[in-house]
């Protein structure tokens, strides 16, 4: 069996789990605060958003793929150098375009339109939604990851992973009732732009399409031996599509002046929007990632760990008021979470026949 990759002895497993409860909640209270602390209309696009962080993650990919491709032949004497050769830079090159467009490429087109629609769905939700409250309602997509894992991959769950799922729900229906209730004090302008249905509509969508694209893609991954990388760079090819398609269509584009494309694209494109964009770069590597060391059930674990650490900053920095229905429910949400992972001897080890496509 191949060893376990590991940094500096811990598994990545468990780094990459940390690593992603972190950059879960330091994204949706940047994401939240980059919509909310313009007004609407002198906000930035979204759908340039979600396209910048497909070709920040793509090229990324790309390196770290380049970089992974065995020149095979004579050994050169550091890897690093070596693709300074021109002879091994070719054959790099020619290897690494074989494998993006292998002949299963279109698996990877399914994830990649389902994933641009949920990254534009978590701006409509971040925008109409205070953060933790967006932070504890995405939590059901635990519900949904595990849904599909149980019809796509044949996941078996025992009956109290289904009686955790259902606190789940429960726990997030609670915490909804209170986001009706005025517990945010945020400034007139802020509460005004924000439509709480609208937000938790796109939360609900963005579970499913979650839920789906996560374990389609942990499906494409482990059924084939492609690398990693390669998977994330055919993932991002696929998405330009809908995203280049998305900004065509979004109706701003009737109202490019003068000042061309590409201001228009980037227009109220600050700090925080590049902030936003980086944050969720790094954000799907390190999904890939997780979806390749463990899986998508335990990524939601992972997420639900945000939940605390949005909520002490939701208080500090957004005037968030706690109250007890947002408490109890997020208390129910943590510990259906808990209970769901509890029993790791009574999930069936996924095996390579399970993963027919
Ligand atoms: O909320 P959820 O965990 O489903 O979000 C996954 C995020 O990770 C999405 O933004 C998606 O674009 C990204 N991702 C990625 N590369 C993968 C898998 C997911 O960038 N291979």
């Amino acid at each position: 069996p191949s060893p376990v990759p590991s940094l500096c002895g811990i598994p990545l497993k468990y780094i990459s789990l940390i690593t992603l409860a972190v950059q879960n909640s330091i994204l949706g209270l940047i994401m939240h605060y980059s919509r909310v602390s313009t007004p609407s209309s002198r906000t930035y696009s979204a759908a340039t958003a979600v396209m910048m962080n497909e070709v920040l993650k793509g090229s990324i990919s790309i390196i770290i793929a380049f970089y992974r491709v065995e020149p095979g032949g004579d050994a050169p004497e550091s890897p690093f150098f070596s693709i300074f050769r021109p002879r091994v830079f070719m054959i790099k090159c020619r290897k690494l375009s074989r494998d993006i467009l292998s002949a299963d490429c279109w698996k990877l087109s399914i994830p990649a339109v389902l994933y641009v629609i949920q990254n534009n769905l978590q701006y409509v939700a971040a925008s109409n939604l205070p953060a933790a409250t967006f932070q504890v309602s995405y939590q059901m997509k635990i519900l949904t990851t595990a849904a599909f894992s149980v019809l796509l991959l044949r996941k078996k769950l025992t009956s109290l992973q289904w009686i955790s799922l259902l606190a789940l729900a429960i726990g997030v229906g609670i915490v909804q009732i209170q986001s009706g209730v005025a517990t945010h004090h945020g400034s007139s302008a802020e509460l005004t732009s924000m439509n709480g249905s609208k937000g938790f509509l796109a939360v609900v969508a963005a579970c499913f399409t979650s839920g789906l694209a996560g374990v389609y893609f942990e499906m494409v991954l482990k059924n084939s031996q492609a690398d990693l990388w390669v998977r994330n760079v055919q993932l991002s090819l696929f998405s330009l599509l809908p995203c280049v398609a998305h900004i065509l269509f979004s109706g701003s584009t009737v109202t490019i002046g003068s000042s061309g494309w590409f201001h228009h694209l980037f227009r109220n494109f600050g700090v925080w929007a590049w902030a936003t964009v980086l944050v969720q770069v790094f954000g799907g590597l390190v999904t890939a990632m997780v979806i390749k060391y463990s899986d998508n059930i335990l990524k939601g674990f992972a997420t639900s760990l945000s939940i605390v650490i949005s909520f002490l900053a939701s208080v500090a920095l957004f005037d968030f008021r706690m109250t007890w229905p947002f408490v109890i429910g997020s208390a129910v949400v943590l510990n259906a979470t808990w209970l769901y992972n509890h029993h790791p001897q009574n999930i069936r080890v996924i095996t390579g026949r399970d993963l027919r496509l």
